[in-house]
């Protein structure tokens, strides 16, 4: 749980103190466009924020990983969150699968973060936590998602499911065979 960086981005453990920055990200309905539900419902009040942080800081108890915050170096702002979520499942049906992901701010999109976080990642995923394996589901229509999700180098599934009503496809990744 040691704190990391990628070239620009700062990732570290939720905390209570970023339940501003997590209502701002959950209330905001671009952020949720293509999600439908996966992940969580939009919210309407900061305690419904402070509940997830609580809900992710247990995972990190329980597990020793779950979403994590993404802050922007330069400036130490609060982005969103990306990392791997331990999923019972089933989703697709796969069952205790560590599924990545990310969601940020409006205002940070279209500069390359997105792709900059998975990357780190699928990276720490691999070298620090030695997971044999590392899953991701993007809605269908969420282009930006899949882009990121084939350009670090995950598979896609040809076949199409539904999670919640939502149409999504699926990408995995194996750990590189070391020697
Ligand atoms: C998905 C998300 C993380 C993308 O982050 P981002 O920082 O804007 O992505 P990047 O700038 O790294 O772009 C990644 C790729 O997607 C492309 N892309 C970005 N936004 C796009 C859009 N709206 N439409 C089409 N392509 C897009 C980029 O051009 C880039 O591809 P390229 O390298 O071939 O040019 C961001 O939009 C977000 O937080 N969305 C809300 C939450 C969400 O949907 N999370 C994913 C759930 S599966």
């Amino acid at each position: 749980m040691l704190p990391f960086d990628s070239a620009r981005l700062h990732f570290r453990p939720l905390t209570p103190a970023d339940t501003a920055g997590m209502f701002a990200l959950d209330s905001d309905p671009a952020v949720h466009r293509y999600l439908g539900g996966i992940g969580g419902q939009m919210v309407s009040t900061l305690a419904q924020s402070a509940q997830t942080i609580a809900y992710i800081e247990a995972q990190y108890a329980a597990v020793g990983i779950g979403r994590w915050a993404v802050v922007l170096r330069e400036t130490g702002e609060f982005m969103g969150w990306a990392g791997l979520k331990l999923v019972a499942g089933p989703i697709n049906g796969r069952h205790d699968f560590y599924d990545l992901g990310y969601r940020f701010l409006p205002r940070f999109w279209g500069q390359g973060y997105g792709f900059e976080a998975a990357r780190a990642w699928l990276d720490y995923g691999f070298d620090v936590l030695h997971l044999p394996r590392i899953c991701a589901y993007a809605g269908a229509h969420n282009v930006a998602s899949r882009r990121i999700l084939t350009k670090i180098g995950l598979r896609e599934e040809p076949e199409e499911f539904l999670v919640e009503g939502l149409p999504c496809v699926w990408f995995e990744a194996d750990a590189p065979y070391q020697t």
